[in-house]
């Protein structure tokens, strides 16, 4: 079977800052307990009219630039999101309409914060089997959008980002060796936004209360299973690409919280100084984590030419994945 590589990564990050200090005076929280709880100092905001689509088509300029490839080059856009532009059309459709990338058939995938996994895993399959030369897999999210700033339970912890990565057939060793990907549907609760759906429509028993529009998380729960699905999906690929922790040059964990990738490293058996961290200045931004962080660890020289990376996620659903990828 043919390999998919990523021959090219970008990101985008909104340029407004909200800081602990300023979640202070919004909700009953504090910079201490935000920072010893997450491990969030900041986190970025898009502005009111700025969509997931337009971080998207920016994200995927850098990486259309660093493969050498036009938008026009590009066979399939997957986008991994919980917050499209609208209910339909699909997210993809709105980034192939605003990139130009008019050659391309369009999917979204909705599995919360491993949704830039699954796209990955799913573009793999094409590339093996032929039906698609060059995919565009983004991770992206305006979770400002579905954040209830009343709720410090939550308002803390989220943040706007999108990531795109450029997959296509690779033609040496590096590539995806091997994926993973899981979910338990029975623990839906434990995380999720009431309306919107078919079973709370908008428009029908009155108005909404602006709760029921924004994620509702039971924390401490979803901790306990993040904690370890997150480490099991890990070491999974890495036995199956037949990494070693020693052999392992980065673990890319999503950046929900620090002491849920410090359970995931320690599973996984790499040193702290073996694992990416930017959870500080962008706190959750959902499927956009992964991404954003790939494309910093490359553009910071962390992640260079035959690197063996681990990518590891977990969101609502509930959903988990995890790739490992010789760069
Ligand atoms: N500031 C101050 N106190 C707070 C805050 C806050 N922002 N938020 C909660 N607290 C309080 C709670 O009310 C509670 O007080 P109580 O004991 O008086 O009731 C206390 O702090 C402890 O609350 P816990 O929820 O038990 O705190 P915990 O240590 O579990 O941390 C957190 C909460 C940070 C949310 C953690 O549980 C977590 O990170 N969970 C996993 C999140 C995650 O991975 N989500 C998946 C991806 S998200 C997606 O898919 C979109």
């Amino acid at each position: 079977m043919t390999r998919a590589k990523i021959i090219g990564i970008g990101s985008y990050t909104p340029e407004r800052v909200l800081t602990n200090s300023d979640l202070e005076k919004i909700v009953d929280t504090s910079d201490e307990w935000i920072i010893s709880r997450t491990g969030i100092i900041e986190r970025h905001i898009a502005a009111d009219d700025e969509d997931t689509s337009d971080m998207c088509v920016e994200a995927a300029k850098s990486a259309l630039d660093m493969a050498g490839l036009k938008e026009t080059d590009i066979d399939m856009i997957i986008a991994g999101t919980v917050t499209p532009d609208y209910r339909l059309p699909s997210l993809s459709c709105m980034i192939q309409k605003k990139l130009g990338a008019s050659n391309s058939a369009t999917m979204d995938i909705v599995a919360a914060c491993a949704g830039f996994i699954h796209g990955l895993s799913v573009a793999q399959a094409y590339i093996a089997t032929g039906t698609y030369k060059n995919i565009l897999v983004f991770g992206a999210e305006k979770l400002s959008s579905i954040t209830n700033y009343d709720d410090r339970n939550t308002c803390v912890l989220f943040g706007d980002a999108a990531g795109a990565a450029i997959l296509t057939a690779s033609d040496d060793e590096s590539g995806i060796l091997s994926t993973y990907l899981k979910s338990d549907g029975n623990l839906d609760r434990l995380l999720y936004i009431e309306a919107g759906g078919t079973h709370t429509p908008y428009g029908q028993n009155g108005d909404f209360r602006k709760q029921d529009t924004c994620i509702v998380m039971h924390g401490n729960e979803v901790f306990k299973h993040a904690v370890r699905y997150m480490g099991d999906a890990a070491a999974r690929v890495a036995k199956e690409a037949g990494f070693t922790p020693d052999s392992i040059d980065l673990l890319v964990p999503h950046q929900a919280n620090i002491r849920i990738i410090q359970a995931t490293a320690k599973r996984v058996g790499v040193p702290w100084e073996k694992v990416y961290l930017n959870i500080e200045k962008y706190g959750n931004t959902s499927a956009a984590s992964v991404p954003l962080a790939l494309d910093q660890a490359v553009k910071e020289g962390r992640i260079k030419k035959g690197s063996n990376i681990v990518i590891v996620a977990f969101g609502g659903g509930l959903t988990w994945g995890a790739a490992a990828i010789r760069w």
